[in-house]
């Protein structure tokens, strides 16, 4: 068995309160390990986003915890949390975020920007690869 990369342990969201109250995730728990590749799958609105928000450090539980390489990461500070989304943790959004003021290829370099490469070689970087997005879309379609 490999090394834990990921450990949830009986995690809970909910939304709202009284009568509003929605329970998005209901005591989940699960173990990913290095070099595993793991589906999260299940109806729209079944909870995915929120268990995914919960152990990549964008959404705290009411309830449970979650482990990154052993680390509970909700007992962390926020500046420490924020470092962690940034340094571990590759999120692909599915209403993208991106900043408007900022170009396409600025977009692609932020990561690159707050860890704190030079502005014009995190432009490179980005810009090879929006070109490499681009060539793909191109053959590919998606
Ligand atoms: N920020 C929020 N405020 C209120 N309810 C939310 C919020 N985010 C998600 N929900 C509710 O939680 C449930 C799970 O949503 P979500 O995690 O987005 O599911 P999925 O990603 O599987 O479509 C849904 O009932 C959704 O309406
Ligand atoms: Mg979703």
């Amino acid at each position: 068995m490999g090394k834990v990369a990921i450990k949830a342990n009986a995690l809970v969201k909910w939304f709202g309160e009284g009568e509003t109250k929605t329970t998005a995730v209901k005591s989940a728990s699960f173990e990913a390990n290095f070099g595993e590749l793991l589906y999260i799958v299940g109806p729209s609105g079944s909870g995915k986003t929120t268990l995914l928000s919960m152990i990549s450090g964008i959404l705290k539980p009411n309830e449970g915890s979650v482990l990154v390489e052993g680390k509970d990461i909700w007992q962390m500070k926020s500046d420490d949390i924020a470092d962690l989304r940034l340094h571990k943790i590759g999120f692909v959004f599915q209403d993208y975020h991106l900043f408007p003021r900022l170009t396409t290829v600025e977009n692609v370099a932020i990561p690159l920007i707050l860890k704190k490469m030079d502005w014009n070689e995190a432009l490179k970087v980005g810009l090879s690869n929006f070109k490499v997005a681009i060539m793909r879309q191109s053959y590919t379609g998606v």
